[in-house]
């Protein structure tokens, strides 16, 4: 008895901060335009636009297939790594102030990059990386890829 009622508040709390959590990003939703509410479609017209904010997006796309462990990224010196599982897309906005490097952990194997070189990257404000099992794949469109780095195998 006790235990059922434990059971159907817990499942009242998760209704109660669903909904919450809903309204929140509904208010998000309405607040920001609905063209720019993502984060990336906000450098979409920086033509029309008089502001010139140097804001760097980056984009890091674990592509792998589902089995596979999960990837540690370190980005630019930050002492914590972040996780990227198979499938996520995990997205940094930066300031255009210079080089920014990265490193990667998959198993025993690992990458190091510059994330962000500003003499590579023709002025471009949004860099996409794919990663996947032979390594780490550059683009500025989300659609061609390049190829720039493969995995260092077992002595990171
Ligand atoms: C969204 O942006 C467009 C173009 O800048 C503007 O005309 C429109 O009023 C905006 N809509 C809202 C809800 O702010
Ligand atoms: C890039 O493309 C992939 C696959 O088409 C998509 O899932 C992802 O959301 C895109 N990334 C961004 C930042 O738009």
């Amino acid at each position: 008895m006790c235990r059922s009622i434990y059971a159907s508040l817990i499942v009242l709390l998760t209704m109660c901060l669903m909904n919450v959590l809903s309204f929140a990003s509904a208010d998000f939703e309405s607040l920001s335009n609905s063209t720019n509410s993502l984060p990336f479609n906000h450098f979409e017209e920086p033509k029309s636009s008089h502001i010139d904010i140097n804001i760097l997006a980056l984009s890091f796309h674990n592509v792998m297939a589902r089995n596979n462990k999960n990837v540690i990224f370190f980005y630019n010196n930050l002492i914590k790594g972040v996780y990227l599982t198979p499938g996520q897309t995990y997205v940094i906005l930066d300031k255009m102030n210079g080089i920014k490097a990265g490193a990667m952990y998959w198993d025993r194997n690992c990458i190091s990059f510059l994330a962000y070189d500003p003499s590579a990257e023709a002025g471009h404000q949004k860099i996409f990386w794919n990663i996947k099992e032979d390594g780490l794949y550059h683009s500025w469109d989300n659609n061609s890829w390049q190829k720039k780095k493969s995995w260092t195998f077992n002595h990171c």
